[in-house]
């Protein structure tokens, strides 16, 4: 892949060039990336109306504090696109030092996203990527590994045989696809022809809806052995109308994300089987645009690590999941 302007150039020079010309017009940092006078990074979220968004603005919010360098400036686009969009091109007129934005949607923020970044100003993309590659750098856990080894814990636990709900998260955000393929290959349904998927709906990544379309599987299901939710409010919404119909002692519920007070908490109480940690990146996103700021070069894509949690493992901390 042929390096771009700024993987070529460190970042004081990309800017000089722009001053002299080239595709930017965003005035140039110089003198910024002191206490008075922070860098400014603007955080667009895509909402903050669920636990692991809460978290992850918290987890930005600290490592941030640590820098008197910095200011982070976040908005909360309450689950809608065409907000988020807006906010895109707000921090573009109020000519942020960077972007850090944690999509929605991949479709509807591609543009924008790549405009700011066409125009001069360094973008993170973090957790829900966008399309191309018109960006710094991308910064999450891996969705499919984390799917195909959901699926694969599923078959062992089912003993190859069994009735499965799959409550998807948003399909048109890179976590439910990615989720979702790596499960079906982690499942493997071609080797197991008694495993059989019963029953798919798109959850939204929500708790009510999860619960809604659970009472949907309920009903028209006379079994059901396992839920896979997308995500742990996913799964705890399954479990609660499962116990609501008095069936949730025959149905096993795997979840992602393993937040501590969340998912983790949930499999200690032993509603959930097992969840996946998804984490939220918040202080390697902070250390990764201070090195971008500084003009060092960073990888285009940064990985983060993933665990499992299972009644079995939880006190122990998990167990770290291979390459
Ligand atoms: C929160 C969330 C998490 C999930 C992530 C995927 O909005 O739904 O529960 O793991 O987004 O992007």
């Amino acid at each position: 892949m042929p390096l771009t302007r700024r993987q070529l150039f460190p970042a004081p020079l990309a800017l000089a060039l722009a001053g002299c010309g080239a595709s930017s017009n965003k005035p140039a940092a110089r003198g910024r990336g002191t206490a008075d006078a922070p860098w400014r990074i603007g955080m667009s979220q895509c909402n903050l109306g669920e636990p692991w968004r809460v978290q992850m603005n918290r987890d930005l919010t600290a490592a941030a504090a640590a820098h008197p360098n910095i200011e982070l400036i976040a908005k909360d686009a309450q689950n809608n696109s065409l907000t988020q969009r807006a906010h895109v091109e707000e921090f573009g007129q109020q000519g942020v030092d960077l972007l850090i934005i944690s999509p929605k949607e991949s479709a509807p923020l591609t543009r924008p996203v790549a405009q700011l970044y066409k125009a001069g100003t360094p973008v993170i993309v973090l957790d829900r990527a966008v399309q191309g590659d018109a960006y710094t750098t991308f910064i999450g856990a891996d969705n499919r590994k984390i799917g195909e080894a959901a699926g694969k814990w599923c078959a062992n636990i089912l003993g190859g045989s069994g009735k499965i709900v799959e409550l998807q998260g948003l399909m048109t955000s890179t976590p439910g696809q990615q989720r979702h393929e790596g499960f079906r290959a982690g499942l493997a349904l071609a080797a197991h022809p008694e495993l059989e998927v019963v029953f798919v709906a798109d959850m939204q990544w929500l708790e009510p809806n999860a619960r809604r379309e659970m009472e949907s599987a309920l009903a028209t299901q006379p079994q059901v052995d396992l839920v896979f939710a997308h995500n742990d409010p996913g799964a705890h919404g399954a479990y609660l109308a499962a116990k609501a119909a008095g069936r949730e002692q025959d149905i096993r519920f795997v979840g992602v994300d393993a937040l501590p007070h969340e998912g983790v908490a949930y499999v200690r109480e032993g509603l959930l089987d097992a969840t996946f940690a998804y984490p939220t990146g918040g202080a390697e996103t902070i250390a990764t645009a201070i090195k971008i700021l500084k003009g060092e070069q960073v990888p285009k894509h940064i990985d983060l690590a993933t665990k499992l949690f299972t009644r079995d493992n939880v006190d122990a901390g998990g167990e770290a999941l291979g390459a």
